[in-house]
């Protein structure tokens, strides 16, 4: 098997509040992909905007770390062969109008804000998210 590596992953505001959290986390297990960390977080204001630091010179960026402090969030550390594309692949286009059936984002999601589910865009951003979220005892080894 191909070396495993790790991704943040969250169930947004959304997700928690239609409860779609088991059905979400469910597609992760029956695919075989290990969960090495799991909570259910409030998001501060200081936490979202750290994670979408990337973002903050985007026309979304207020709108999107409002959101994502508008509830809680069930977050989780994936494991799997390539788990960055292995997850994105799940999830679906950003825009669920995009989204093929059979993802996350198309088989749930209409709105390109209130998506669903976040999960880490490259391995770089992985390992920043994974800290940010996570501390190292909170993550099986
Ligand atoms: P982005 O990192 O581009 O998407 P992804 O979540 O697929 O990695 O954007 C972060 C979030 O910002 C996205 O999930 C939803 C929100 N967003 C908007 O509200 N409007 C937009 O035009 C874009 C690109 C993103
Ligand atoms: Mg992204």
């Amino acid at each position: 098997m191909a070396e495993l590596t790790r991704t943040l992953v969250f169930v947004k505001p959304d997700g928690v509040q239609r409860g779609l959290v088991g059905e979400i986390i469910a597609r992760f297990e029956r695919r075989g992909i290990r969960i090495v960390g799991l909570k259910m977080v409030q998001p501060t204001r200081e936490l979202a905007e750290r994670h979408y630091a990337v973002h903050r010179e985007k026309p979304f960026f207020e709108s999107v770390v409002n959101f994502i402090t508008s509830g809680p969030v069930v977050a989780m550390v994936l494991e799997c062969p390539n788990a960055v594309e292995t997850v994105r692949q799940m999830m679906g286009a950003t825009n669920p109008l995009n989204a093929a059936p059979g993802t996350i984002r198309g088989d749930f999601g209409l709105d390109i804000e209130r998506n669903l589910i976040h999960g880490s865009s490259d391995p770089e951003a992985a390992e920043y998210e994974i800290k940010l979220w996570f501390r190292p005892e909170e993550l099986l080894p």
